[in-house]
């Protein structure tokens, strides 16, 4: 069984992260997403709900399933017995990053190969930050993310557009 993590923070999962996994559910067996509690982001989503959103995003693919974890990538891989970490990779600004990440999980565990799948460039420029962003200010986000997406985004920030169409009719 040729198993890979797609690890992330996911808050929230975009199409430019669906692109990936289903990339990668074509090439491996099976697939497990591994979505991190990455506290120190101070996630918008709780990690119960990034969970959610991310299995109904991934509810498609059937060699996909979704987990989260907290601590060490390589602990997370060991206990799901996978031993290739699949990462997205959108621009070169990504690379430092994920360069840094793969040297250090290759000191913690040597036998963890970690393998890069280019985003198409109709994704390249997303990001669930850009996105949440543009979701905060009532900018159309159709396509750029999994529809539940879309709705858990509009759901959060309804309030906002309230107070923005509120004030704009004073
Ligand atoms: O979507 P993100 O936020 O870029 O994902 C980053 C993530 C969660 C993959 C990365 O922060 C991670 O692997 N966190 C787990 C902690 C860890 O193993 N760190 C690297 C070795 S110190």
């Amino acid at each position: 069984m040729n198993r890979a993590v797609v690890p992330g923070t996911f808050d929230p999962i975009t199409a430019g992260h669906v692109d990936v996994i289903q990339r990668a559910a074509q090439i491996f067996d099976e697939v497990v997403v591994c979505v991190a509690k990455s506290v120190k982001k101070n996630p918008m989503f709780d990690l119960d709900t990034r969970v959610a959103l991310s299995t109904e995003a991934l509810s498609h693919l059937p060699n996909v399933t979704v987990r989260c974890f907290d601590g060490l990538l390589v602990d997370c891989c060991r206990e799901v017995d996978a031993h290739v970490v699949v990462k997205g990779l959108r621009a070169a600004t990504d690379f430092e990053y994920e360069f840094q990440m793969t040297a250090l999980n290759y000191q913690l565990s040597p036998d963890l190969e970690t393998f890069f799948i280019m985003s198409p460039p109709k994704f390249m420029y997303l990001s669930s930050s850009i996105l949440r962003e543009m979701a905060s200010m009532g900018g159309t986000i159709t396509g750029f993310v999994p529809p539940c997406v879309e709705k858990a985004l509009h759901e959060a920030f309804a309030d906002a557009y309230a107070d923005k169409d509120g004030s704009s009719q004073r």
